[in-house]
């Protein structure tokens, strides 16, 4: 069996889709998982294009222990330098760089002829030797590009010294078999593609991402690029979970394998989903609420006789353990711990202690405390920061058809007692008020988004809000039985992410300074 390289770049493409962004210790979060997990290569980010990118690569650089490192250039010496200087304390630093080959691309979007392309490849591969021999070139929009004259940069750029050829089909066009086809014909017509591993990277435009990176392997490609959770631009990139899970499942037609551990799929989706704020749909495949559910009387007494009637994977495989009910109130502290591990996550025993003692007040309040359950603590405990300004103590709401709706809100803001009461036009909209009003913030909000965590009307909300202010965008997050409490907690975890924002701009002591005074007259 031959292996392929499973390259994620959920924190550079996934970043990519509208609304995604992330702060460098959340894609630090990202990264130490995909490590862990095993993926080959992580594509940090695009380090030119801003100076978080910059810092989230060479963090991960410093980071990382197990996984080559990537980082996105252009094909000019500016990107190129700065990818290689974010690499620096990489133990296995990889360079991609990329240019257009399409006619349409060279004409409209670069105004350049195919022979200063064929330069430009020359160019960046060979500067980007000066900072690692592991190169990764991509012909941009591959798949609508004219074969003659893509085989010819393929070879220009390996003889140039790239290492690995990845195809992209950038706007997610080409059909399973023609782009199997494609890679076929690369073998076949570039002369040296020996010397040099293909890679693929398939974008979901249609829906077949997927099906158009299996397609490839069999074709001979031996890296596939592709997200948690299948996020990226516009409909996104080919999805890890479900790459991996189909060469596990079915190595009868793919006689392949993959170094990542499947087992720890479930928590890296669901970190990615909280970090993003972009809920899994739940008939996704592998990862979604539903993807081991069985409704159906006839489906459910089949699965009573033998799983395998209706279940080609099990829920151990990727990370969930096969009994819904996983944990109750009378558990204790060393099951807990142990079924943290399993999902995926080690914490320091200081935090366990922590974490116990909100799972015992969730046990109390809820009848079955499931996986999901668990994730959504743990990921709750990893995104929180220890140094935040402000802590929900207390939210008190009334409201009713026929009333308005009032909340009463305490806080605790730089270590003083602050409480503030505010009418809105539904409980939401009180508790946002009430705690904008007590703090004194500006900040819009352009995202509510809530979830029920598990089945049953004893659910926990996951709350996530995407906080604007002064140009700048945070999600916050926040999980709670109640409703209301899980919104205040999401509002306030954005308030904190914005502070600490504000906190690493020029002259923001000042500021937070100044906000702190606003606060006095709630002071209790
Ligand atoms: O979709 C694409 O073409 C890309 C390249 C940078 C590889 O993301
Ligand atoms: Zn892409």
């Amino acid at each position: 069996m031959e292996k392929i390289k499973i390259f994620d770049t959920t924190l550079r493409d996934g970043e990519q889709s509208a609304g995604a962004s992330m702060s460098v210790e959340d894609k630090l979060l990202i990264a130490n998982k995909l490590d862990q997990m095993k993926v080959d290569i992580i594509e940090a980010g695009f380090p030119y294009a801003s100076k978080g990118d910059y810092d989230a690569v060479s963090e991960i650089s410093a980071n990382t222990k197990n996984s080559t490192v990537c980082g996105l250039a252009r094909a000019n010496f500016d990107d190129i330098d700065c990818a290689g200087k974010s690499l620096k304390k990489a133990k296995m630093p990889r360079i991609h760089t990329f240019i257009s080959t399409s006619d349409l691309h060279m004409k409209y979007k670069l105004k350049m002829q195919k022979e200063e392309v064929v330069q430009a490849i020359k160019d960046s591969i060979k500067r980007a030797k000066k900072y690692t021999n592991d190169i990764e070139w991509s012909p941009e929009d591959a798949s609508r590009t004219n074969l003659n004259f893509l085989y010819k940069t393929i070879e220009t750029a390996i003889s140039s010294g790239a290492t690995t050829i990845n195809i992209p089909d950038t706007v997610g066009y080409a059909i399973p078999e023609e782009f199997g086809k494609l890679i076929k014909n690369i073998r076949k017509n570039v002369p040296n593609i020996d010397k040099a591993t293909i890679s693929v990277h398939c974008h979901n435009d249609l829906g077949l991402a997927v099906s158009n990176s299996l397609s490839a392997i069999i074709a001979g490609a031996r890296q596939v690029e592709c997200t948690i959770n299948g996020i990226g631009e516009r409909a996104g990139n080919a999805a890890l979970e479900e790459i991996v899970m189909c060469l596990k499942t079915r190595k009868d037609l793919l006689p392949f394998f993959s170094g990542v551990d499947n087992k720890k799929i479930s928590s890296i989706s669901h970190l990615v989903s909280t970090i993003t704020g972009f809920n899994v749909q739940p008939n996704k495949a592998i990862v979604g609420k539903n993807a081991f559910a069985h409704e159906s009387g006839i489906h459910q007494d089949g699965m009573l006789k033998h799983s395998n009637t209706y279940e080609i994977i099990t829920p151990e495989s990727v990370g969930l353990s096969s009994s819904e009910l996983v944990l109750g109130k009378h558990s204790g502290r060393h099951a807990f711990k142990v079924k943290l591990q399993n999902l995926g996550y080690k914490f320091k025993e200081n935090k366990i202690n922590e974490l116990f003692s909100k799972f015992k007040n969730l046990a109390d309040k809820k009848k079955q405390v499931f996986d999901e359950d668990l994730l959504a603590l743990a990921d709750e405990e990893q995104t929180l920061r220890n140094d935040n300004m402000i802590e929900l103590i207390d939210i008190s709401i009334s409201s009713g058809l026929k009333k308005k709706a009032i909340a009463q809100v305490k806080l605790k803001y730089s270590k003083k007692m602050i409480s503030g009461k505010s009418e809105g036009s539904g409980p939401i909209d009180a508790v946002f008020k009430a705690i904008k009003k007590i703090i004194n913030v500006k900040a819009s909000l352009v995202v509510y988004q809530v979830n029920a965590i598990t089945k049953g009307t004893d659910a926990q909300a996951e709350v996530s809000v995407r906080l604007e202010d002064d140009g700048l965008n945070v999600l916050g997050v926040g999980n709670d039985i109640d409703t209301m409490v899980a919104s205040g907690k999401a509002y306030i975890n954005g308030l904190n992410k914005l502070f600490h924002k504000k906190d690493k701009a020029a002259d923001s002591k000042k500021a937070l300074n100044s906000q702190a005074k606003k606060i006095d007259k709630h002071v209790i």
